[in-house]
């Protein structure tokens, strides 16, 4: 290589080297391999060249090119490498620093989500399972895989909202009652072999256009169901009276059967619990009084031949309960619609502690919202 290449290739290097930013290499690479860089202008001197200068220079100019791009491309890596180390550095995060100390008593649970998980809890221990479905509903498991036939009162019964969308040429609605997961967990079931026997509880969101102190356009059911060659109603009433004791957390509660229809089960009974009033408490599990929880009866033969269940050989019960019921009686909300209003002030006053997770052997509710914040 000529002496004058050499120099010049050493003193990119050394530019190189020394560039301590991305800002001070572009300048470097600008210098040497731009349009009007050092190298280029190495390279043009070329075209004056006679052959024979060039087939020996040619080479050699490019050799020093790829050199010098090789050496900026490392200085690059090098430089971007050193940056990420420092930017990790300064922004370190101490993950071990502690939480302030009041910090579990800042959040709450709302009381509908602290019943949903009693439920659940106690549901759990008497061998339940829990199953979900969809809130945007077909007409077709709300309605009809329930023997609510189209023009059935039931289907007006029920104040539905409809959606635009469509299904199989039938607006969707907002499902009126958690008993559409009966016919879809059976279904389920069915196909993946894993029942019948079932036995499961359903909770979630229902929605029927209806607003006043005690009802709300929104609102959450809880539905069970047991299918098997020998259940009775025996069975529903002893399932019904163990759950409300457990959830009431007293000994024993009666409950009174009432004849009522319900389209889907046949017979049909409204569910009352044995309370009385103590004045302005509730008393639940004593007294003369009588209270409607809920819906339950023997699950109708047609709404297990339409989820694929041979009504010959199987029986079975189910209920439907109000969890916004449940909360408003354990807990003594007295306005339904306050629990959908996100009032702060509410949530404070009839909200849970977040790290009480509810379950049988800490108890339910006994490390409700006062026990805690008296103990503070
Ligand atoms: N789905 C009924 C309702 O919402 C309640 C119910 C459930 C009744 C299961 C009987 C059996 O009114």
């Amino acid at each position: 290589m000529s002496a004058d290449a050499k120099k010049l290739e050493a003193e990119i290097l050394a530019a190189i080297d020394a560039a301590d930013d991305a800002a001070a290499l572009e300048a470097v690479r600008v210098g040497a391999l731009g349009k009007k860089g050092s190298v280029s202008a190495l390279l043009k001197t070329l075209g004056g060249m006679s052959p024979e200068e060039r087939q020996i220079n040619g080479p050699l100019f490019n050799v020093l090119r790829d050199t010098i791009a090789a050496a900026i491309g490392a200085k690059k890596t090098t430089l971007e490498a050193a940056a990420l180390t420092a930017r990790l550095a300064e922004e370190t995060l101490d993950m071990t620093l502690p939480v302030h100390a009041d910090a579990q008593f800042e959040g709450r649970i709302h009381p509908v989500s602290q019943v949903m998980e009693e439920v659940a809890a106690i549901f759990a221990d008497m061998g339940f399972d829990v199953a979900e479905g969809p809130d945007i509903e077909s007409q077709f498991y709300n309605f009809t895989a329930l023997n609510i036939p189209e023009a059935h009162p039931a289907r007006q019964m029920h104040d539905t909202f409809y959606m635009q969308a469509e299904e199989d040429g039938e607006p969707l609605v907002l499902r009126t009652h958690t008993s559409p997961v009966q016919v879809r967990t059976m279904m389920e079931g069915q196909a993946e072999k894993s029942g019948p026997p079932f036995r499961f509880i359903a909770p979630g969101r229902t929605y029927r256009c209806d607003s006043d102190q005690t009802h709300t356009p929104m609102f959450h059911q809880v539905e069970g169901l047991v299918v098997d060659e020998t259940t009775h109603m025996g069975h529903l009433k002893h399932t019904l009276e163990a759950f409300l004791a457990a959830f009431f957390e007293v000994e024993n509660i009666a409950i009174r059967f009432r004849p009522s229809y319900f389209p889907f089960t046949e017979p049909s009974m409204e569910i009352d619990m044995q309370c009385h009033r103590d004045g302005d408490k509730l008393v639940v599990g004593a007294g003369d009084e009588w209270m409607e929880i809920g819906g339950s009866g023997m699950v109708n033969p047609h709404v297990l031949r339409h989820a694929g269940i041979d009504a010959d050989k199987y029986q079975g019960f189910a209920f439907g309960m109000g969890i916004d019921r449940l909360a408003m009686l354990k807990y003594g909300a007295p306005d339904l619609r306050a629990f959908f209003e996100a009032d702060l002030r509410w949530l404070k006053h009839y909200g849970f502690v977040p790290i009480d997770v509810p379950g049988l052997a800490g108890g339910l509710s006994n490390k409700s919202l006062t026990t805690l914040t008296s103990a503070k």
